[in-house]
C-alpha cells in the first residue's frame, strides 16, 4: 500500500515545533491588536492554510471572526492588478469598520498575497496584513513581504499540515 511518510524526504517541522510557531505569532498578533471595540476578521485563504488557521486562533485572547476565500492568481508578474480569480468572497457588503488579518500557508511568487491584500484596502478595510506559516523569499516574482511570518524557508517543495501536492498530504501533521 501507498505509504504518505516514505514520499517524505525530511521533516522540516514537526508538531512541537509548529505548535511554538503558533504560540510565537499568537502571541504578537495579540500585542498587535490591542484595541478590543473593533472587530478582528481571519480572512483564511483556503484550502492549505486551514489547518493552520484552527491552530493559531486558539490562541488569540480577543474577539475576533473567521471568513474565508478561495483565489487564484495568474497572469504576468509585471501586472499587479486585477490578475486574480475569486472563487470564494467573503460574506461582507462593507469592510470598513474591520481590521483584516489575511492567513496565507505559504508565500512563493508573492502575487497571490500582494494581489489579495490589495483587493481588500481597495475594498476600504480599515486595516490589511498578513500572516502567513512558511515563507520563500528566493522565489519572489513581485515586491511583497509578510506582516507575520513563521519561517522562512528555502526553494524546495512543501507538503503536510494543510499544504498539498496535487491536493494530497493536507492531512499530515507535520
Ligand atoms: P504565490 O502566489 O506564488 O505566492 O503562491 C502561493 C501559493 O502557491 C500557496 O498558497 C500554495 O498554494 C502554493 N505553493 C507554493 N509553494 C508551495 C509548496 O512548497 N507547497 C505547497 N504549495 C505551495
Ligand atoms: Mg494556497
Amino acid at each position: 500500500m501507498h505509504q504518505m511518510k516514505d514520499d517524505i524526504k525530511y521533516i522540516l517541522a514537526d508538531e512541537n515545533k509548529i505548535a511554538e510557531t503558533c504560540d510565537r505569532l499568537a502571541a504578537q498578533i495579540n500585542a498587535d491588536y490591542p484595541d478590543h471595540s473593533r472587530e478582528l476578521v481571519f480572512v483564511i485563504v483556503l484550502k492549505g492554510s486551514v489547518l493552520f488557521a484552527t491552530d493559531l486562533i486558539r490562541r488569540i485572547n480577543r474577539p475576533c471572526t473567521m471568513e474565508f476565500m478561495k483565489v487564484s492568481s495568474y497572469g504576468a508578474a509585471t501586472i499587479s492588478s486585477g490578475q486574480i480569480k475569486i472563487h470564494l468572497d467573503l460574506m461582507r457588503e462593507s469592510l470598513e469598520q474591520y481590521d483584516l488579518l489575511i492567513i496565507e500557508d505559504i508565500v512563493d511568487s508573492g502575487r497571490t498575497l500582494s494581489r489579495l491584500t490589495q483587493l481588500l484596502k481597495n475594498r476600504n478595510a480599515n486595516s490589511v496584513k498578513t500572516c502567513t506559516l512558511l515563507d520563500k523569499p528566493s522565489r519572489r516574482e513581485v515586491p511583497f513581504s509578510p506582516d507575520y511570518c513563521g519561517r522562512v524557508v528555502e526553494d524546495e517543495f512543501v507538503v503536510g499540515y494543510g499544504l498539498d501536492y496535487c491536493e494530497e498530504y493536507r492531512n499530515l501533521p507535520y
